[in-house]
């Protein structure tokens, strides 16, 4: 059985200081490549949907979808609901077999994202699955969700006694990171991860990673994000894979849909292995 909980997961790879790869997938194809690139390098792996994805599809052919292509794998993997402020949709993942949820209420004010957070935990913990929290919003819009304005950042007292209350099994801390492609090189605060790791001993996400530096990401997964997040890279590698080659299928007036399907699945493998890799999260399978 290759799908595992979540902190299996996260709390190997905080111990050994290295990153899990969690790619926003949005069809069968990209879960497919993902897999795909996850067995190669023998890596545990994360495969989040965001709500936009769960939507489109309905809940359960989405659930449906990953079972049958998570049927065959021998590296540990984990299904993950992306940001999610909807009670209702969080309720229906985890009943619906999600292993883990990040429930955002950041819009909420701290203290009834707290106990909204709590209630969260606490029907995870019924299903065997784990929860990520949030009191700040990431910057950029990303599936429809988000905004492009910096959210105001909660000091770190505020961001521990979250943790610690909640009993989230992650945490997203705003450190200037952004999702979507950043117009310029982020300044990131590293410490609050080292910080909020020291405290707690919970793992932190590290959202918006497309675009960051190699030398960032090794940064701040040695100071403890063993969950590192993908989606605009994926959604990229996916559709100027498919530009390129339907641009000289034009040419060639040559429209063979599988040879479509072949292109994009090897960009978005060459993309998810090249993730992997950086985050030192090759040959963790266990
Ligand atoms: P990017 O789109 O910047 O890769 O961010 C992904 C993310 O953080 C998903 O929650």
């Amino acid at each position: 059985m290759p799908v595992v909980p979540l902190k299996e997961i996260l709390d190997r790879a905080l111990a050994d200081r290295y990153g899990v790869a969690a790619f926003n997938v949005v069809n069968d194809l990209s879960i497919e490549a993902v897999l795909a690139a996850a067995v190669e390098e023998r890596a545990p792996v994360i495969l989040q949907t965001s709500v936009k994805t769960v939507r489109q599809y309905g809940r359960k052919q989405l659930h449906d979808i990953v079972t049958a292509l998570t049927a065959g794998v021998d590296v540990p993997v984990t299904l993950h609901l992306d940001h999610c402020p909807d009670r209702a949709v969080i309720s229906g993942c985890l009943a619906g077999g999600w292993n883990s949820v990040l429930f955002d209420a950041h819009e909420l004010d701290v203290a009834e994202n707290l106990r909204q957070t709590t209630e969260v935990v606490a029907e995870a913990r019924r299903t065997g699955a784990h929860v990520e929290g949030e009191i700040e919003g990431i910057q950029g819009v990303e599936d429809d969700l988000g905004s492009d304005e910096a959210s105001t950042i909660q000091s770190l007292e505020v961001a521990v006694d979250f943790i610690k209350n909640t009993g989230v099994d992650c945490f997203a801390p705003a450190i200037g990171n952004a999702h979507g492609q950043y117009r310029q090189a982020p300044t990131l605060n590293a410490q609050r991860v080292s910080d909020l790791v020291a405290a707690t001993g919970v793992p932190m996400a590290l959202h918006g990673g497309t675009g960051l530096s190699d030398e960032q990401f090794t940064d701040l997964i040695a100071r403890g994000c063993a969950k590192v997040n993908i989606s605009t890279a994926l959604k990229e590698s996916f559709m100027q894979a498919g530009l390129a080659f339907l641009k000289e299928a034009e040419e060639r007036k040559k429209w063979d849909p599988p040879s479509l399907f072949r292109h994009q699945r090897a960009a978005v493998m060459e993309m998810a292995r090249r993730h992997i890799r950086l985050f030192g999260g090759s040959g963790r399978a266990w």
